[in-house]
């Protein structure tokens, strides 16, 4: 699958008409898995539907994305043409290079048309990328509301003004909290039930700043602007309260150092994160 997913992605202007149809070749690959789902089982056609009849991969991602988002008195077609409306091809590498992480990452991926279609993560994720667009252009409400639906659909709240970079996995999704002022590097896999937040005595920019190949375990609390050093660990459950050196595993409440790595383990790429 991997091969698969090797090549240039694609340079998508930014699309005001729903009309551009570049395609980088994770799309190709969606489209190619979604025909034959159809065909294998047609009881799911309406699942695959966005995505047959999209002419380009930022339709098949705001339609599908939209099927999941509509309500509070706000259509699919509305919902569609607020996210295709603000989209730019910087927005449509982030996602190839999150779809192409949760394919390598997550050893129960069939391929990323599953990853499209069903994994709530990877959705809630794409829905943050539409609304901090809308937050960047100054269109809170638009990304306010965008948020809010993602909690509601996914029970993953990501603050519309975090900075989250690329590669990045949501690994289950249930659970995440990421507040306004927190910042994700990129290919940095969180598990469910991790909070970024703050630790309620601060105000302004309050929250933690994850470096670049960080796994964050199941139910871990981040809590307070400090950095997570790049390529480290933070073990399933841990509170962190103070900053976390680069290549370093802390575990516990409150977190404390257990390990310091070698300087080959990527854990966020590896999820090296068994629990023997
Ligand atoms: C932390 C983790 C990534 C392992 O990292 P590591 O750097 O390889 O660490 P090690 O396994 O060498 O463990 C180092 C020490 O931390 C302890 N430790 C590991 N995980 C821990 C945890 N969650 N809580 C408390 N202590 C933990 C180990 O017992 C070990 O202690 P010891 O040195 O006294 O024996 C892994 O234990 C973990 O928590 N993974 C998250 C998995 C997850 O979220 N799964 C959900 C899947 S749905």
């Amino acid at each position: 699958m991997q091969g698969k997913l090797q090549g240039k992605p694609p340079v998508v202007a930014r699309d005001t008409t729903g009309l551009i149809g570049t395609e980088g070749p994770v799309w190709a690959v969606i489209r190619a898995e979604a025909a034959a789902l159809a065909e294998r089982e047609p009881m799911l056609r309406p699942l695959v539907q966005p995505v047959l009849v999209s002419a380009s991969g930022l339709q098949m991602l705001a339609r599908v994305l939209a099927a999941r988002l509509s309500g509070g008195g706000v259509d699919r077609a509305t919902l569609e043409q607020l996210m295709t409306g603000t989209a730019d091809d910087e927005l449509l590498r982030a996602t190839e290079a999150d779809i192409a992480a949760v394919v390598t990452r997550d050893p129960a991926c069939p391929g990323p048309c599953h990853v499209l279609l069903n994994l709530k993560g990877f959705q809630a994720l794409q829905t943050y990328r539409f609304a901090h667009r809308l937050w960047q252009d100054g269109r809170q409400e638009g990304a306010r509301f965008l948020a809010s639906q993602a909690a509601l659909a996914f029970d993953v709240d990501i603050h519309p003004a975090a900075r989250i970079g690329s590669g990045v996995m949501l690994d289950h999704g249930s659970g995440i909290v990421i507040g306004e002022t927190a910042v994700v590097e990129d290919d940095v896999s969180i598990l469910q039930d991790v909070t970024l937040g703050g630790t309620g005595r601060d105000v302004g920019d309050r929250h933690p700043k994850v470096r670049r190949g960080v796994m964050i375990g199941a139910g871990a609390k981040i809590l307070g602007n400090f950095e997570v050093g790049a390529c480290s660990k933070v073990a399933a459950g841990s509170v962190v309260l103070k900053p976390v050196e680069d290549r370093t595993t802390v575990a516990g409440v409150p977190a404390t150092v257990v390990r310091v790595h070698g300087r080959a383990e990527v854990p966020a790429e590896e999820m090296s994160q068994d629990i023997s």
